[in-house]
């Protein structure tokens, strides 16, 4: 008899009920009396328990032994609820009991854990409630992102994880070498000597699919790579990982406007997705944690405000708040004022556009101004940035002018200016961080708490 998951059998039309089915999953609770047990299993399929029925002395028997977490599997029929808070229970003809979970030994107990002691046990909170959930919407969210992306005709490039290319030019990437790093070969200089490494050149954990993301929409129009990226920044924060998952977009022959309608069109849809097909997850949220549903479906549905960041440093500098980082014209707008931007002004989602510079990447397309460049980042309340992006530089001479006023060698990008060379074109894109969006929908305020195996200084687990 094939298993019936959790999730199916509590929406199995009502005809269906006579049959025998069978179901498998991990105890939640238990009560036991003399001539009936309740025993609530949870599969990980859904968000709710099904409650089993037992009342047979030889099952009541097994049922006795069962403790929170053991796993069982049981057939039986569906049957509607005299309970409250469930339409359908479990009626067992069988029980058995596949692995035992000793209760003065498993860390999980009924009682409310804190989000610090499971992160310790990462291979076991996703049995959680919480976990289940972040983790449900998270494979929502990134579904969502490929129907987003495929119903528009966007093309799935899959650039590549190891790169000799620095896309973000900030030099936050981890070293990827099979050197013997106790006696690391020199050039005749004292440098490392990287023509007998692996590749025979330097190479790292790529930071952003980016670079790469262009040459294929300059070829193929839109595209899309979504995938692990990585940052070796030393930022201990609760929004900063040094592995996560980001979905970039490139569009040719289209410019920031467009970027910016595109932004706006994909997280209003990623909302709108969860709400409708994680109702269960997002209530829970809202019980629990700090995530407001009517206000979510406001979002999904009202344009984002549209500030330059010119702007936007003079409506922070007229506020009169007090900040740790004074904003100032020119500086990089830290997340404290990303949050009173987004919470306080605006009170919504608002794109910001037209960034200084020298504080923005090579890549991005100077303005008219001289001055500014066609970057937008999208800021969103509790979060702060959630997508970063820009039109980029397609002019041969103004992008090789960046890179030199900026310090970054030419010579290794060859193939990028290719791109400028021989039949430019007007193209933009952005980044999303996977975790920050499922950081948004769910109320989640640790950024280590919304993908199973967090990566950060000092810490890899697993
Ligand atoms: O703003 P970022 O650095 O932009 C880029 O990497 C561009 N190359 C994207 C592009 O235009 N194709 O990163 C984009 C997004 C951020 O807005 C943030 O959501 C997320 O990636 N992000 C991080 N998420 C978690 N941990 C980190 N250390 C992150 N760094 C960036
Ligand atoms: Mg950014």
């Amino acid at each position: 008899m094939q298993r019936l998951r959790i999730k199916a059998a509590l929406e199995t039309s009502t005809s269906l009920h006579d049959a025998s089915i069978r179901i498998a999953g991990w105890v939640r609770s238990k009560r036991i009396s003399k001539n009936i047990g309740f025993i609530t299993v949870n599969d990980g399929s859904t968000q709710e328990e099904l409650q089993l029925v037992v009342d047979q002395p030889s099952l009541l028997e097994i049922a006795d032994t069962l403790q929170t977490g053991s796993s069982i599997e049981a057939t039986g029929f569906l049957q509607a609820s005299m309970g409250k808070g469930q339409a359908w229970e479990f009626r067992v003809e069988a029980l058995t009991l596949l692995g035992d979970a000793p209760a003065d030994q498993y860390p999980l107990q009924k009682k409310g854990h804190t989000l610090e002691f499971l992160r310790d046990i990462g291979h076991l909170r996703a049995r959680t409630n919480t976990f289940g959930a972040v983790f449900r919407v998270r494979n929502t969210l990134s579904h969502s992102i490929h129907s987003f992306f495929q119903e528009q005709g966007f093309i799935w490039a899959h650039t590549p994880i190891l790169t000799s290319s620095d896309c973000e030019g900030a030099g936050e990437m981890f070293a990827v070498t099979t050197l013997n790093l106790e006696k690391v070969p020199k050039t005749p200089a004292g440098k490392t000597d990287y023509q007998q490494d692996f590749f025979g050149k330097p190479a790292h954990l790529t930071v952003s699919g980016q670079l790469e993301g262009e040459f294929l929409a300059c070829a193929l129009g839109n595209i899309y790579t979504f995938g692990p990226t990585f940052r070796a920044e030393n930022s201990n924060t609760t929004r900063h990982l040094s592995e996560f998952w980001m979905v970039e977009p490139e569009m040719a022959f289209a410019g920031l406007p467009e970027n910016m309608e595109l932004a706006e069109n994909f997280i209003q849809r990623l909302i709108s997705d969860v709400l409708r097909l994680n109702p269960k997850e997002m209530e829970f949220f809202e019980k629990f944690y700090e995530v407001n549903l009517q206000d979510l479906a406001k979002i999904a549905e009202s344009p984002f405000e549209r500030m330059s960041y010119t702007e936007a440093v003079s409506r922070l500098q007229k506020s009169g708040h007090t900040f740790q980082f004074a904003p100032e014209w020119g500086a990089d707008i830290q997340t404290e004022h990303e949050r009173y931007l987004t919470e306080e002004i605006v009170g919504r989602p608002v794109i910001v556009y037209d960034y200084p510079k020298d504080i923005k990447s090579f890549y991005m397309k100077l303005n008219a101004d001289g001055k500014t460049v066609a970057g937008m980042d999208v800021l969103v309340p509790k979060i702060g940035e959630i997508i970063g992006g820009s039109e980029r530089e397609y002019r041969y001479d103004a992008l090789v002018a960046r890179m030199q006023q900026m310090g970054v060698p030419t010579h290794d990008l060859e193939w990028y200016l290719d791109l400028r060379r021989f039949g430019t074109v007007p193209h933009c894109g952005f980044g999303l961080g996977l975790e920050r969006m499922v950081m948004y929908v769910t109320g989640m305020k640790n950024i280590r708490d919304v993908i199973p195996c967090p990566r950060a200084p000092g810490s890899i687990l697993f």
